[in-house]
């Protein structure tokens, strides 16, 4: 049976690390999963007067990719220790309003990489507080912090290939891939 499984990237620039590390995630995923990005960097900022008057399109393709989803996965660098403005953005927007919003109970599973060698654990502890806070189901484990990332992958390679990081996403999207099944049991 296959799943859809809808992407985030937190990253906008192009030789993003951590759109590389989407791009390996894809790679290794497991051959049921189909994949759907939605791009969150022409959301305007949340304004609920904009929402009132007319819901921007962008934030209709979200919300329709969200709910069709059966997992979802954020791929975000951090920033000053916390989680990039617009992945937040795209968030407030999906969640809102709450009885529409099709974030509760979704599967959703965080991954991130950085220079420092921390991998993004703060930005993922922010996102993971702000997921629960819209009842969305995130993964706790294992978690896909990728630190050092500039010493694992080549400028010019659009995939990370190093046999520890691709050891470790294999068996974090094997985990997401049993955690979406036993939520929908
Ligand atoms: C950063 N960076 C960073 N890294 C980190 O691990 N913790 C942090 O708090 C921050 N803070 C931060 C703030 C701002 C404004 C920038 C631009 C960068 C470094 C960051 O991890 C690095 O630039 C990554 O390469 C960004 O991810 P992408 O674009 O390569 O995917």
């Amino acid at each position: 049976l296959l799943m859809e499984i809808v992407l985030l990237c937190g990253s906008l620039r192009k030789q993003s690390y951590n759109r590389k590390l989407l791009n390996t995630i894809k790679e290794h995923a497991p051959s049921h999963w189909t994949f759907t990005e939605i791009a969150i960097d022409r959301i305007p900022f949340y304004n609920a007067d904009v929402e009132e008057r007319r819901v921007p399109d962008e934030v209709t393709v979200l919300k329709e990719g969200l709910t069709r989803a059966d997992g979802v996965i954020i791929v975000s660098p951090e920033y000053n220790n916390g989680m990039p403005a617009v992945v937040k953005n795209a968030l407030d927007w999906a969640a809102s309003p709450p009885q529409e919003s099709p974030l509760p109970k979704k599967p959703i599973a965080l991954a991130g990489a950085s220079p420092q060698g921390a991998g993004t654990v703060q930005a993922q502890t922010q996102l993971r507080q702000t997921l629960i806070a819209i009842d969305a189901y995130v993964m706790s484990g294992p978690k896909l912090l990728v630190g050092q990332v500039h010493t694992r992958v080549e400028v010019e390679d659009e995939q990370i290939t190093e046999e520890g990081t691709v050891k470790r996403i294999k068996k974090y999207v094997k985990a997401f891939d049993e955690w979406i099944t036993t939520l929908s049991e």
